[in-house]
């Protein structure tokens, strides 16, 4: 990413310097209260650097009140407040207490970083430098504090009030109030404090380790919740298993806290035994949950516990190397997932994501290596870049060195660096030492942005009578990369002849194959399965081979790429002549799957049609209305063509039994993907059925599908199944979520019913996962968002602007989805360009949303 703006407000990595000074001791005190809630923190203070050095405190949006050394109040000329915190120019000696005092507005502060009040509770969010909101400190990553923390308040406004760590004690302090103390025995980075405090109910479960010890888990819920915590804890106690068999790592604690928070910006935080998440990733039953809700808070608690060590134990030395424990984690999280699942349906998942938002962001304007080099508000760097391209850095090391190697790996990286800030160099000569040998270029994945474009180029050799095929890094040879690249190669019947892995390091490769008869007959050669490396490749396939891998491959993952890809192929040449070109091939593979035995999941997956941002992306063409029309077009024929196995699939699978395990999730998948191809029917005789779905449903997935379809394809019972769901749901705030973005996401002009929609009582421009609903469900709908009359864009900017002065964090991130406007034809650019040039002028244009405007702007 590159900014236009002040440089003197760029953070370069090249600047790095570790903190001259250090508090590792802080005693904080929180006098709780809504409106005015004061803070008090007494540091040790101790000099790191050689010499002594001005001391800086950092604080934002704080009022304050006092400073202390050893106990004494300093003289106001010893030291400077400003806006950004605390200077003392010349500290007199290397080791001393201080103590700050400052005050804060919780209920204000609608930015939810820091402490803030959401519903009944007040909660913090402090990752990455949220806490200098909270109190004057040394915020920096590199700064290791052990907390010892008391919090006093009304007992009838914070009857549970909590932090980090173990519970030590209570007093009272009258009729009304009291104080708790928590301590942490693990040093920690100030991003990884919590405090939560409010009238919370609380659930309870445990947890054995392996060595024996008992743990307690808790989870902290709003009113009225208490029923929807059971998959988490199960989540919970699976992640905490698998990562004892997987790693041998056990948690620390005796006790593991989660509170689920109704406001908040993102998935969810790691804060040391005391994790916070957005509600949505917590509650769940299964009438108001979807498959994909289910998924996403199991994957989501594993991920945060899994932090405990990748993160939290060994933590960050700079913001920089974020990508240290979030493509880790990510990693690990994904392993787990495919472990309690189906690793290739959890693969398809994860390679499908990263193709539909990695990939794009690495060939727009915020492209941006997974080690950043620079950047004004870290907030802005929490990216799919950052966590998903970093993970499929991680799995590489993982082809390389192999699942054992790892594992031994890992071990190492955590008992060699436990309790210090490291970085990315650390955890690969890790991985290195546990394999005695160095990995070559492997570092430069670090340092170069964009997707490598490998080129893949066939030729035949008489005199071996082999094939050669030659891979070739088409991008920068300033960092040459490695890759590892597992292939399989075919005969024209499809029979597999060779399964192999080549690590290639550096810009091309070559490999060669037998040809399959002393003619010289070509092989099939599928490279880079399961994306053994994220990379994106030329097409060097004919239709034909196409097709058959798609069949035939013998890796899921890879056999449904390939069908991908033959889809893609005909919208490329459907795109290029301007009519419906050929779709046998298409037909055939389907009708082929459906004579498989594929696993039900599996199988939807493979049915599913490919949506149009997807198309678009692997296009790199962004004529929506066309792609639209070829896509409706080639829906149809399918569902034209295979009408009867529809049904029987519908039939098959109709009745599910509301439970989360694999066989019913399958079910429950494949009957909508039937359902899905019915509608398109053109007759539309099949609509009654969806209608029939949504009243009849027994789990979310089944009802939510009903309405989203009907939506999509503007039937006339549109408005029925929307106006039944509102009224059976409405007292359910997240399922309401659901509901927003169901209206918005799919068809033409939705900007529209989202100017209807924000008006409703239930929606909230305060509250993030209602802005992600309605906004960012919007802005991703292409054919809404993108449309020529730049209403998506007017409508968007809007709200970007009216979101600068709420939470510059929503603002900034729903700015990013401006980014693919430069590829737009027409006047798209121009509007889009008008449209954020009005905001740039904002007078209290933020941080977070200057940085992201002006590398959009800059690509316009
Ligand atoms: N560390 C959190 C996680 O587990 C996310 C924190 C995101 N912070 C932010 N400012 N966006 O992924
Ligand atoms: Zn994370």
């Amino acid at each position: 990413m590159t900014s236009s703006s002040s440089s003197s407000l760029v953070h370069k990595l090249e600047d790095y310097k570790p903190s001259p000074w250090l508090t590792p001791k802080v005693n904080l005190r929180f006098d709780l209260d809504l409106h005015l809630t004061v803070v008090r923190a007494e540091y040790d203070v101790i000099l790191q650097a050689e010499t002594i050095e001005p001391l800086f405190l950092y604080g934002e949006s704080l009022e304050f009140l006092s400073l202390r050394m050893d106990g004494a109040i300093l003289d106001p000329n010893e030291y400077q407040v400003t806006d950004s915190g605390i200077l003392i120019s010349h500290p007199p000696k290397k080791e001393f207490q201080l103590t700050v005092e400052n005050r804060i507005c919780p209920a204000k502060n609608t930015s939810l970083e820091g402490l803030y009040k959401s519903g009944s509770m007040l909660c913090t969010q402090n990752e990455p430098e949220g806490f200098r909101k909270i109190v004057y400190s040394i915020d920096r990553p590199d700064n290791m504090m052990r907390f010892r923390v008391t919090i006093a308040g009304e007992k009838s406004l914070f009857p549970v009030m909590l932090s980090n760590g173990n519970f030590v004690g209570e007093n009272q302090m009258g009729d009304s109030k009291r104080e708790v103390i928590w301590e942490d025995p693990f040093p920690k980075p100030s991003y990884l404090f919590a405090l939560v405090a409010g009238e919370l109910i609380e659930t309870k479960d445990s947890f054995q380790t392996k060595s024996g010890r008992e743990i307690t888990l808790k989870i902290f819920v709003e009113k009225g919740n208490e029923e929807k915590v059971g998959f988490a804890f199960d989540s919970l106690k699976k992640a905490m298993k698998w990562d004892e068999d997987t790693f041998g790592l056990e948690y620390d604690l005796d006790l593991f806290m989660i509170v689920a928070v109704e406001d908040f910006n993102m998935g969810a935080m790691e804060n040391k035994g005391l994790n916070l998440f957005n509600a949505k990733l917590v509650l769940a039953d299964k009438k108001s949950a979807t498959d994909e809700s289910f998924e996403s808070i199991l994957a989501v608690i594993a991920h945060e516990y899994f932090h405990n060590w990748t993160g939290n134990r060994v933590t960050l030395r700079n913001w920089f190397n974020l990508t240290l424990k979030e493509g880790l984690t990510v990693f690990r999280d994904q392993w787990f997932t495919e472990d309690m699942t189906d690793p290739a349906v959890k693969r398809i998942k994860d390679v499908l994501f990263l193709k539909e938002f990695q990939f794009p962001e690495d060939q727009g304007p915020m492209s941006h290596p997974i080690l950043p080099k620079s950047y004004r508000e870290m907030n802005n760097f929490y990216t799919v870049t950052v966590y998903e391209k970093g993970a499929e850095v991680i799995r590489l090391i993982s082809e390389i060195i192999g699942r054992e190697s790892f594992k031994k790996g890992l071990k190492h990286y955590l008992s060699k660096y436990d309790g210090k800030g490291v970085t990315f160099e650390e955890f690969i000569s890790s991985m290195e030492e546990v394999v005695g040998k160095s990995i070559p270029y492997l570092r430069n994945w670090y340092h170069r942005s964009g997707t490598p474009l490998l080129s893949v180029k066939e030729s035949y050799e008489k005199e071996t009578n082999e094939w050669i095929f030659e891979i070739v890094d088409t991008g920068s040879s300033e960092y040459p990369l490695v890759y590892s690249n597992s292939f399989a190669v075919f005969d024209l019947d499809g029979n597999l002849i060779i399964e192999n892995k080549r690590i290639m390091a550096g810009e091309r490769d070559q490999i060669r194959i037998s040809a399959l008869d002393p003619n010289g007959t070509k092989p099939i050669i599928s490279l880079f399965r399961s994306l053994s490396s994220p990379v994106r490749l030329d097409d060097h396939q004919s239709e034909e081979e196409i097709k058959i891998l798609a069949k035939v491959e013998t890796d899921g993952v890879a056999r449904f790429f390939a069908f991908q890809n033959l889809i893609f192929d005909w919208f490329r040449k459907s795109l290029g002549s301007g009519k419906e070109e050929d779709f046998s091939a298409i037909i055939e593979t389907i009708a082929d799957s459906f004579t498989r035995n594929w696993e039900k999941t599996y199988l939807s997956f493979y049915l599913s049609f490919p949506g149009l941002t997807q198309i678009s992306e692997n296009l790199n063409c962004y004529q929506f209305s066309k792609i639209q029309k070829l896509r409706v077009w080639a829906i149809q024929t399918i569902a034209t063509t295979f009408t009867k196995n529809f049904q029987i699939l519908l039939e098959e699978n109709r009745k599910t039994i509301p439970v989360q395990t694999k066989e019913e999730i399958g079910k429950r998948k494949l009957k909508n993907i039937a359902l899905y191809y019915l509608l398109y029917d053109p007759s539309r005789k099949f609509e009654k059925l969806a209608v029939m779905e949504q009243r009849e449903a027994k789990h979310m997935s089944e009802e939510v599908s009903a309405m989203r379809f009907l939506v999509e394809i503007e039937s006339s019972e549109k408005e029925n199944s929307v106006n039944s769901f509102f009224e059976k749901w409405k007292k359910d705030n997240l399922v309401l979520d659901v509901w927003f973005a169901a209206q918005v996401s799919s068809g033409e002009d939705r900007a529209k019913i989202a100017e209807k929609l924000e008006k409703h009582p239930q929606f909230n421009i305060r509250n993030p996962n209602k802005v992600r609903s309605l906004y960012f469900s919007l802005a991703r709908n292409p054919l809404s968002f993108h449309k020529e009359d730049g209403s998506g864009y007017s409508f968007i900017a809007e709200r970007i602007r009216l979101l600068n002065e709420i939470n510059p964090q929503m603002a900034a991130s729903l700015t990013k989805l401006f980014s693919p406007v430069s590829k737009q034809e027409g006047d798209l650019p121009k509007i889009a360009k008008k449209e954020l040039k009005k905001i740039e002028v904002l007078p209290n244009l933020s941080k977070e949303l200057g940085e992201v405007l002006g590398t959009i702007l800059s690509s316009l």
